[in-house]
């Protein structure tokens, strides 16, 4: 007797898709990033080739990604000026036509998970020639970009099989947060002011990202807000790449309508488009959530439902028509938890919808034409 063995049913465990696997390893894709690259009791990072004083000479850092890796660049870029180097993210597709002039000075950096995006590549060759440093922030040791950049830095996420990006978004950030964290300290030649509370707390994320996963009420808002029109996600700072990951997976896996905007950005013509049907989904962050929190209830005002993606006890949780919950942490990463949530959402939301969730139409896991 021969037993039937797929094995892409195996490897998804007990899991009905690789995508809700790949949620669900984030706690230990995030443990093996973190792995021997931060010590907290000293305050010290150490990120392998990447020795204090490597970055000394760089006078700025562009980011350049597509997809998913590119609101990872987002974040990524917004840390480091808030560390108070001159950064900015572009998207590789556009590089070509909107880089910010390149010197020897500037250091070029390509996030890609997989490492073979034509488009990143392409990016990362043309400043390569006008003389940028490059380094890559990949998943994939062996790959193109890995090969090509001057230098690598790997997340260790381990083999990601559904095409929507989700554990790998994750730990790209974080890692973007300590390689930021040591470029400024190598140009400001002293220890970041937040790198003292930033690493317990990065230290803790695994367990921040556990805890999540097992009370996470993501699925009864899929289940609430199923047949609505539209999709909306705000965020303000580091919150606003986390409401563009937010909307891009849900258009991904659900081919339901979804935008993210700065929340900021919303009464300056998207609250036309705001409903009873378009569910707003806001990230606080502990950035001027005040402010965030009078965007939402200008939408609120128009009939639109709010989720609030924030920890228990948050004045907006009194405010919102929902709530998903977030652990308390530093606001450089509470985005980072809150995409967790958003991730949740949007499968859940497929699967009511009954979409192929791993392999959603038209799309590939990586893209090697431009
Ligand atoms: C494709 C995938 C996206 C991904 C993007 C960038 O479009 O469908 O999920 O974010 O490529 O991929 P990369 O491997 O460069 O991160």
């Amino acid at each position: 007797e021969t037993v039937e063995w797929d094995p892409e049913q195996a490897g998804k465990g007990e899991y009905d898709h690789f995508m809700l696997k790949e949620i669900y390893e984030q706690p230990t894709a995030l443990a093996q990033a973190l792995e021997g690259r931060i010590d907290p009791e000293n305050g010290r990072i150490a990120l392998e080739n990447f020795e204090p004083g490597t970055f000394a000479d760089i006078d700025s850092v562009q980011f350049v990604a597509c997809g998913t890796s590119y609101h990872a660049a987002l974040y990524g870029s917004l840390a480091l000026k808030q560390a108070g180097v001159q950064s900015t993210a572009l998207l590789a597709n556009e590089y070509s036509v909107s880089a910010p002039p390149i010197d020897d000075d500037t250091l070029v950096i390509a996030v890609t998970q997989s490492g073979e995006t034509a488009d990143t590549l392409t990016a990362m060759r043309h400043a390569k020639a006008e003389g940028a440093s490059t380094l890559t922030v990949t998943n994939v040791v062996g790959s193109t970009a890995a090969r090509e950049a001057d230098e690598a830095l790997f997340i260790r996420a381990g083999p990601e099989i559904g095409v929507a990006a989700t554990k790998t978004f994750s730990s790209q950030a974080v890692m973007l947060t300590l390689l930021g964290q040591r470029i400024a300290a190598d140009l400001h030649g002293e220890v970041p002011a937040n790198l003292e509370s930033l690493l317990p707390e990065l230290e803790a994320m695994p367990d921040s990202l556990q805890a999540l996963l097992e009370q996470s009420d993501a699925k009864a808002i899929a289940e609430r807000y199923e047949n609505s029109q539209s999709y909306f996600f705000i965020g303000r700072g580091l919150g606003f790449p986390v409401a563009l990951e937010g909307a891009l997976k849900f258009k991904e896996i659900t081919y339901e309508h979804a935008e993210g905007f700065a929340s900021g950005e919303l009464k300056h013509g998207p609250l036309a488009l705001v409903t009873p049907d378009t569910p707003v989904f806001a990230v606080f962050n502990g950035v001027e959530d005040e402010k965030t929190l009078k965007n939402a209830e200008e939408a609120q005002t128009r009939g639109a439902p709010v989720v609030a993606v924030c920890p228990d006890g948050h004045r907006a949780v009194d405010i919102a028509d929902a709530h998903l919950a977030i652990p308390e942490t530093e606001p450089d990463l509470a985005g980072l938890l809150a995409n967790v949530q958003l991730q949740l959402v949007s499968y859940y939301a497929a699967d009511l919808l009954d979409r192929p969730i791993d392999k959603p139409r038209n799309l590939a896991k990586s893209v090697t034409v431009e």
